[in-house]
């Protein structure tokens, strides 16, 4: 995107499935989000990041992509996309759409013709062994999958029917070129690109993250696609390095303009990832928000964010979902977002949606926790089925994908069907968008103010631009980290934790820009932070 506009940028990301159904088959669809869009101007974000919606099994809900030009019927159809597009613009909001390159769906026409014979001019579209080695895919088991009909394995690295495209072979790249041109001509604005990190895999030498060829891929999707055009781009990076993610977003080399890096977002995980979480502290967490901030200084650009379609909710996950609820997911707010980069806020997020707990594994719909539950506990034994439920409870995808709670009646306002396609979070009684616009204290306006904050008070520039500076550094459970250029100073101090801390620190006639609870206690000296309090000061 041209003019540094992205460095402006507040994107709001919807889980379509999710979001809002208008047609009553307990799916989210199309117009759903389109009749949703005065919400999220409310709100204050000028992008949607639209998780995929083009036709799909929906094995992964859409990250299985069986044609990438078309629309996926359960959400409607192209007339209804354009009129998203246009209703959005209309509001002054851009669509980011969710590109899937690394693999397709074992429905699209490509794979299916590839698989009817060696010499199907398809074939070198995918990648196919005599013998498989021992690469792992990432939802569990082994990345190969026997087909018998032509006695060879294919390469998946997520489910075996999510094939992996052969990056190597140019009539690919030419063919994923193409797509992407169709939806720039529709009119998009953005790309987010799923696990991009995996393009450039050699497969025989067990390289699948950050490979040799993965930059000139990127910079030739670029050149040839969306470069120079009015487009924002952001990749997905679980592997990214600082190096990885400054040659990915400095401008100069023509890739991306950022990445979402999973740095502080994987801190919790244990022996077996996700699914055996431990406890996060405060340091652990402020040591990598600092390493980002100021490792892309200057050289590159972060993406800020804690929750997304993948992981579980923050409130439930480093904050406190009953006695902190509000107190705790606004602190996690005023953490992420007074930092240098693009924030992105995942649907449910700004009224503090939590996780779930379903009684039985059979509710849950997640591709991967079926096929980790196979590998970890039915296969392997390295997991009770109790310790593997605890791990779903905790970290399972599913935690994200409820429904969106819009208002206390039938289905949280989701649907009238009788059956969404995943059950309602019971608490949608209490924690809904209704009762959120209603109360002026609400998660929700804390979000709106931050957003207010960044995009057009005068405190804007120190935001987006200013230094970044880690304050506080004795204090074991406060985060906290100034940013500053010439013209203010801004203090961010917030408590991750639920001690009572006191901290030497003189407010004195500095501004108090956000406070997450009703007055700060304090003498001349220092101020009393109560449990998950954070603070947000300018001088
Ligand atoms: C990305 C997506 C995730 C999906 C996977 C495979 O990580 O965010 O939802 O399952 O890629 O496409």
């Amino acid at each position: 995107m041209k003019n540094h506009e992205w460095k402006k940028s507040v994107v709001y990301q919807i889980y379509p499935k999710s979001f809002k159904d208008t047609t009553g088959n307990g799916v989210g669809d199309i117009r759903g989000i389109t009749s949703k869009l005065d919400y999220i101007n409310n709100l204050g974000a000028d992008f949607i990041w639209l998780c995929p919606i083009y036709k799909s099994p929906m094995r992964d809900n859409g990250y299985d992509i069986s044609d990438y030009m078309a629309i996926n019927e359960l959400y409607g159809d192209m007339d209804d996309f354009v009129e998203l597009l246009e209703e959005a613009h209309k509001r002054g909001i851009k669509i980011m759409m969710d590109l899937v390159l690394n693999h397709t769906s074992s429905e699209h026409k490509w794979f299916k013709e590839a698989k009817s014979s060696k010499e199907n001019k398809y074939r070198d579209y995918y990648i196919w062994r005599d013998k498989p080695n021992d690469i792992q895919s990432i939802f569990g088991g082994s990345a190969w999958a026997f087909d018998e009909s032509t006695n060879q394995y294919y390469f998946h690295l997520f489910d075996k029917t999510q094939p992996d495209l052969n990056w190597e072979n140019p009539v690919v790249i030419k063919e994923i070129y193409q797509m992407i041109n169709f939806w720039i001509e529709k009119g998009v604005d953005g790309f987010r690109f799923d696990v991009i990190d995996l393009l450039g895999k050699e497969i025989d030498k067990k390289i699948v993250e950050n490979g040799p060829t993965l930059h000139k891929i990127i910079h030739s999707l670029n050149e040839n696609t969306f470069g120079g055009k009015h487009i924002m781009t952001v990749g997905e990076t679980w592997g990214a390095t600082i190096e990885e993610a400054i040659k990915y977003s400095d401008p100069k080399r023509k890739e991306l303009n950022m990445v979402f890096q999973f740095e502080h977002i994987t801190l919790d995980w244990g022996k077996y990832g996700k699914w055996t979480p431990k406890k996060i502290t405060a340091q652990e967490l402020r040591d990598v928000l600092k390493k980002w901030q100021l490792g892309l200084k200057d050289k590159g650009w972060n993406s800020l964010f804690l929750c997304n379609h993948d992981l579980p909710r923050i409130v439930s996950r480093w904050g406190d979902d009953e006695k902190y609820h509000a107190e705790s997911a606004k602190m996690l707010a005023i953490l992420i977002h007074m930092q240098q980069g693009t924030p992105f806020i995942y649907q449910g997020e700004e009224i503090g949606m939590t996780n779930v707990r379903y009684n039985e594994l059979s509710k849950y719909e997640d591709v991967e926790i079926h096929s980790s539950y196979k590998d970890l506990v039915l296969d392997s034994g390295k997991m009770t089925k109790d310790e593997f439920m605890d791990g779903v409870y905790k970290m399972g995808r599913d935690n994200a994908r409820t429904p969106m709670q819009w208002d206390d009646g039938l289905n949280a306002g989701f649907s009238i069907s009788k059956n969404t396609w995943l059950p309602v979070n019971p608490n949608y009684k209490y924690i809904n968008v209704a009762n959120s616009l209603q109360n002026k204290e609400s998660i929700f306006y804390t979000y709106k103010e931050l957003i207010y904050l960044r995009k057009h008070s005068c405190y804007s520039q120190t935001i987006i631009n200013g230094e970044y500076e880690p304050i506080l550094l004795e204090y074991k459970d406060i985060i906290g980290y100034r940013r500053k250029d010439s013209n203010y100073n801004i203090d961010i101090i917030a408590n991750f934790s639920k001690n009572t801390i006191k901290v030497d620190y003189l407010v004195e006639d500095k501004k108090l820009l956000l406070n997450n609870y009703k007055g700060i206690d304090l003498d001349e000296k220092s101020i009393l932070l109560m449990p998950f309090q954070a603070l947000v000061l300018a001088y």
